[in-house]
C-alpha cells in the first residue's frame, strides 16, 4: 500500500454536488477538504482585505482573479494537514490555475491522483441552487427537497443556522454557469489528455453519485478508498 499523498480534484458546474460529495469523500480518504469558494467566504465573513476584494467578483458571479486565488489556495495546501494530500473542490477553475497547481505539486514531488468530473444538466442545476441551504458555521450543504436537514433551518452536524448564499440568485447563477462554460470547461480536456479524468453522472441520487465516485477512485491510482 502506497503512502504517497493523495491530491484529488472535483470539477463540475455550480451546484453539481461538489461540496456535498467532498464531505463524504474526505472522510473516506482521510484528507482535508480544500474548497476555494469556502475559503473566500471565510475571508469575507472575517472582512479581510482578500475577502473584500473577492466578494465583489463573487457577487457578480465572476471568477476571482488568478493572482488572488492561486496564492490563497497554495498557502492552504502548504499547511501541515495537507501533507497527506487534499480534496480540491472548486480549484483549479482556469488553465492558469491548473498549470500553477501542476508546478507546485511537481516541486514538492507530488502529483494529482484523480480528477473527478461531475456532470449535471443545466435545468437540474438551477433547481438545486434555488433550494440550497448552507450552514453558517461549518459550510455543510443541504437542499430543502433533495437533502433536507432533520430540523428545518438547523445544521445536523453542529446545530448551526442554515442560510441561502448571496450568489444563489437565479440571475447570478446563470452568470456563474456561463463563466463555468467559458473558463472552467476547458480543464476537462486538459485533464483528459493527462489520462487522469473520470466522468461521473451527477444527475442521480446523492448516494448513487458517491458510489460512482468511489468506484472511479478505486480504479485510479488512488487505491486506498
Ligand atoms: P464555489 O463556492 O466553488 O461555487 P460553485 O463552483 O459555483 O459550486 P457550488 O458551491 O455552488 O456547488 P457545489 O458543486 O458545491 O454543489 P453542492 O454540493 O452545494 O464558488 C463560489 C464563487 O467563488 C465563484 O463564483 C467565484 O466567484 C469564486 N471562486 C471559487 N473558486 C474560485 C476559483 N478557483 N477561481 C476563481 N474564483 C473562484 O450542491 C448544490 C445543491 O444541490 C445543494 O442544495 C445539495 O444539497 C443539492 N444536491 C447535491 N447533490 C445532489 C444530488 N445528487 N441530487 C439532488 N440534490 C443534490
Ligand atoms: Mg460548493
Amino acid at each position: 500500500m502506497s503512502n504517497e499523498p493523495r491530491f484529488v480534484i472535483l470539477i463540475g458546474p455550480p451546484a453539481s454536488g461538489k461540496g456535498t460529495q467532498a464531505a463524504r469523500l474526505c472522510q473516506l480518504l482521510n484528507i482535508p477538504h480544500v474548497a476555494s469558494g469556502d475559503l473566500f467566504r471565510e475571508h469575507l465573513k472575517n472582512k479581510t482585505e482578500l475577502g473584500l476584494k473577492a466578494g465583489a467578483y463573487m457577487e457578480r458571479g465572476e471568477l476571482v482573479p488568478d493572482e488572488i486565488t492561486i496564492g490563497m489556495v497554495m498557502e492552504r495546501l502548504s499547511r501541515p494537514d495537507c501533507a497527506a494530500g487534499a480534496l480540491l473542490d472548486g480549484f483549479p477553475r482556469t488553465i492558469a490555475q491548473a498549470e500553477a497547481l501542476d508546478r507546485v505539486l511537481a516541486e514538492r514531488g507530488h502529483r494529482i491522483a484523480a480528477v473527478l468530473y461531475i456532470k449535471v444538466p443545466d435545468q437540474v442545476l438551477i433547481e438545486r441552487v434555488s433550494g440550497r441551504r448552507i450552514c453558517r458555521t461549518c459550510g455543510e450543504s443541504y437542499h430543502i427537497k433533495f437533502n433536507p436537514p432533520q430540523v428545518p433551518g438547523v445544521c445536523d452536524r453542529d446545530g448551526g443556522e442554515l442560510y441561502q448564499r448571496d450568489d444563489d440568485k437565479e440571475e447570478t447563477v446563470r452568470k456563474r454557469l456561463q463563466v463555468y462554460r467559458e473558463q472552467t470547461d476547458p480543464l476537462v480536456a486538459y485533464y483528459r489528455q493527462q489520462g487522469i479524468l473520470a466522468e461521473i453522472n451527477g444527475d442521480q441520487p446523492i448516494d448513487a453519485v458517491t458510489a460512482e465516485l468511489r468506484a472511479a477512485l478505486a480504479a485510479s491510482s488512488c487505491t486506498r478508498v
